[in-house]
């Protein structure tokens, strides 16, 4: 308790003390003491209070986490949510089929009965959150081994859990901080019945496609609409035809006032996952050895998908969403292994950790802390060639290639037999069948197996062969090493990878069944590689990160006592954080200035007619042409996208960007090429966030789509002088 109170207060008085724009994602309901008199000197208007507040509607009652992934918000009276294109890609592409082609064509409602039912789409709220620290770290000491900690831990969350004040149909989250030093619980509300209101063609919501991906300056209005409906009584509930729209405690109005350099931004969302804290050792790691992997392998698969999907319709539909996603990750790591070298991030990584050394040998003080780092780098040291196998066998037999999910389908079938018993087993089975046809809608079994075939060339060629599995060094032998063969013979004898005989295994009893599954060769490869992974590398892997992630949790610790001049804000973890700063350019590189706007001429100069990533709209052109941007063009122009300060990760996207007032100035949606270390290393001078101008959404729903009825919903906050 007394190091709990001790921790607390070091983070306190550690980031009073210095701090400037940018850097740090930060806790809702710290801002009155840690943030709020910075963002007032950086030009906000409003309060912490205005922020966050469980008494009245406040910001934070608008903001959303879309699907598990994402942010969106609301913006209207009637639950509208407004979130990134490519958040709501999936379930576009659900929605879509070679008829009615939704990505290709956009679709718009033109009333709320034309909404469409998203199956499958949740939307959650942040009631409330608190500082749980001192009841979850109760009774836990630092004589305990990790697992004891561990079980302590947990037997206290799940305590904490039965007496937190909340609604029956409210859920309770608790979450570590500072690598489990804070505890924080989150109260939360989950509605389930989103339905699709609008969505741009991907030549706008997607414009510049993988190409651009990533990069500044950017022309992508990368926005969709949604709508969150609730039961009669405003409260989560299943799809029903007589739900109603949400009425939020709040929502966001939007400025049509426009944005100049150097304005206050802030972005409210929900931060995935960084890592800034790391020592040199880690770093080096994951930018030497493990992002190569991931890179080089996944190079293979998006050869392999973009020469089937250029070359067929159906095949690009199919591939679309899977495509986008391997290679969102796979440009992330060439960038940030790129901007780890230009901005010499290993080395100012190397530097700090030489200074926290220093101070710590110098001080008697710190005698504790002498070992922490070389500890630290020996058991980095002693991870790597696993930590490297554990990529390779998840790169190629796992993320890049559907029949994986054919195999977790059967397997968790047969969790569900050993552990809930036949009845339970049945209803699950009945499930699958119903759905057979979707789990096909999307699978090419020639590509898939062309695919696994050049993977596993590479995992063969590169991996150390104390690493490969016994059964596959059989089988390839048997194929004389030819990877394509062992595929085909893989695949096509399989009855997982085939409609029919996949329906016909899912109609068997289970003494039938479970004999039909064990002798399927596909569920035998994976079974026997899972079996050697778990026990030969994943084991070590996990015994040796456990000892890691201790010295990690008391390394944060010291970090603050020994360096405190720096701050330090929690890594991101998929909890409400606050991000501010400013608009803002950026030199890239040696004499060459990014400006922080772009607008829709870039569009046309980016135009290339009929190609599947630069391709304009005709009547975007026309709108062009004409100059016809209503009250939502400045000085002749259409305002597109700008860049800002803000420090932002993965499932920021469709976060708001909020001006000094509160109004939603525009759609986060991306980071430039240069700064996308920024889950590791965030550097002021080159991590910028990327947001659509909210003039563009309004323009494109209003003038491209001529769906006002949903502008009429919104609440515009007019500039003086341009009054409607
Ligand atoms: N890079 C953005 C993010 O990390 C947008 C990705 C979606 N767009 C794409 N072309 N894959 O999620
Ligand atoms: N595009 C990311 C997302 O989908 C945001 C980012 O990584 O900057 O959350």
């Amino acid at each position: 308790m007394y190091k709990q109170i001790h921790f607390i207060s070091l983070c306190l008085l550690i980031i009073s003390q210095s701090l400037f724009a940018g850097e740090g994602m930060w806790l809702p309901i710290f801002l009155k003491s840690l943030n709020e008199k910075e963002m007032k000197a950086m030009g906000m208007k409003i309060s912490a209070d205005d922020i966050y507040n469980i008494n009245k509607g406040s910001l934070k009652d608008a903001i959303v986490q879309f699907g598990g992934g994402c942010t969106s918000e609301i913006i209207s009276n009637e639950g509208l949510l407004l979130t990134n294109h490519h958040c709501g890609f999936g379930y576009v592409q659900s929605l879509t089929t070679v008829e009615q082609n939704y990505i290709r064509d956009g679709f718009w409602a033109r009333s709320k009965s034309e909404e469409q039912v998203c199956s499958g789409l949740t939307a959650t709220l942040i009631v409330r959150m608190e500082d749980v620290s001192a009841i979850i770290l109760n009774g836990v000491n630092p004589k305990m081994t990790e697992l004891q900690r561990r079980n302590k831990v947990d037997e206290n969350i799940e305590k904490l859990k039965l007496v937190l004040p909340k609604l029956d149909d409210q859920e309770v989250l608790i979450r570590s901080f500072y690598n489990g030093n804070q505890y924080f619980a989150f109260v939360t509300e989950t509605f389930k019945d989103i339905r699709l209101v609008g969505t741009p063609p991907e030549s706008i919501g997607k414009f510049g496609a993988d190409t651009d991906n990533w990069v500044w300056p950017r022309h992508t209005g990368d926005f969709s609409l949604f709508r969150i409906y609730a039961d009669k009584s405003n409260r989560p509930a299943a799809y029903s035809k007589d739900n109603i729209p949400y009425k939020p405690k709040h929502f966001l109005p939007i400025s049509l006032s426009g944005i100049k350099e150097g304005d206050f931004t802030m972005v409210f969302g929900f931060p995935g996952r960084t890592t800034e804290y790391l020592i040199y050792e880690a770093n080096k790691q994951q930018i030497e050895v493990l992002n190569p992997v991931r890179i080089s392998l996944r190079d293979k698969t998006l050869k392999i998908l973009d020469k089937y999907m250029r070359a067929d319709e159906k095949t690009k539909i199919q591939y679309a969403s899977k495509y986008a996603g391997i290679a969102n990750s796979w440009k992330k790591w060439i960038g940030e292994n790129l901007g780890m070298k230009v901005s010499k991030g290993l080395d100012k990584k190397l530097k700090a950790d030489l200074e926290f050394q220093k101070r710590v040998n110098q001080n008697p003080k710190f005698e504790a802390y002498r070992k922490l780092i070389p500890d630290m780098e020996f058991l980095y040291k002693r991870l790597e060639p696993f930590a490297k196998a554990r990529e390779y066998y998840a790169e190629t037999f796992v993320r890049n290639v559907d029949v994986y999910d054919y195999y977790q389908l059967v397997k968790s079938l047969i969790n569900t037999y050993e552990g809930r018993g036949e009845a339970k087993f049945n209803l699950s089975k009945q499930d699958i069948l119903k759905n057979i046809d979707a789990y096909f809608k999307d699978f090419n079994t020639s590509i898939d197996q062309e695919i696994f075939a050049s993977l596993l060339e590479q995992f063969i060629t590169e991996m150390n062969p104390a690493f490969v599995f016994n059964s596959l060094k059989e089988a390839l032998k048997t194929n004389h090493s030819d990877y394509k063969a062992f595929a085909k013979s893989l695949y096509t004898s399989s009855k997982l990878t085939n409609q029919d005989s996949l329906y016909r295994i899912m109609s068997m009893d289970y003494v039938q069944w479970i004999a039909a599954i064990k002798a399927d060769p596909l569920y035998q490869f994976y079974e026997d590689m899972n079996f050697y992974q778990n026990n030969d590398i994943n084991k070590l892997c996990f015994d040796l990160e456990e000892q890691i992630n201790a010295l990690r949790r008391t390394h944060m610790t010291a970090l603050m006592e020994v360096l405190p001049e720096k701050r330090y804000y929690p890594d991101a973890n998929s909890t409400l954080r606050v991000t501010y700063g400013k608009v803002e350019g950026f030199k890239p590189r040696d004499g060459v200035h990014y400006l922080s706007k772009t607008t829709l001429d870039g569009v046309m100069e980016k135009y290339i007619p009929g190609d599947y990533e630069f391709d304009v709209p005709k009547k975007l052109q026309s709108l062009y042409n004409n100059k016809d941007y209503g009250i939502y063009g400045e000085d002749g122009k259409m305002p597109l996208a700008f860049i800002g300060s803000n420090h932002t990760t993965g499932g920021n996207s469709g976060s708001p960007a909020i001006d000094a007032h509160g109004n939603l100035i525009g759609l986060n949606f991306d980071r430039v090429w240069e700064g996308t270390m920024s889950d590791i290393n965030y550097d002021p001078s080159i991590c910028r966030n990327i947001m659509v101008d909210a003039r563009y959404i309004l323009f494109i729903i209003d003038k491209f789509a001529g769906a006002k009825w949903l502008i009429d919903e919104m609440k515009l906050v007019y500039p003086k002088g341009k009054k409607k």
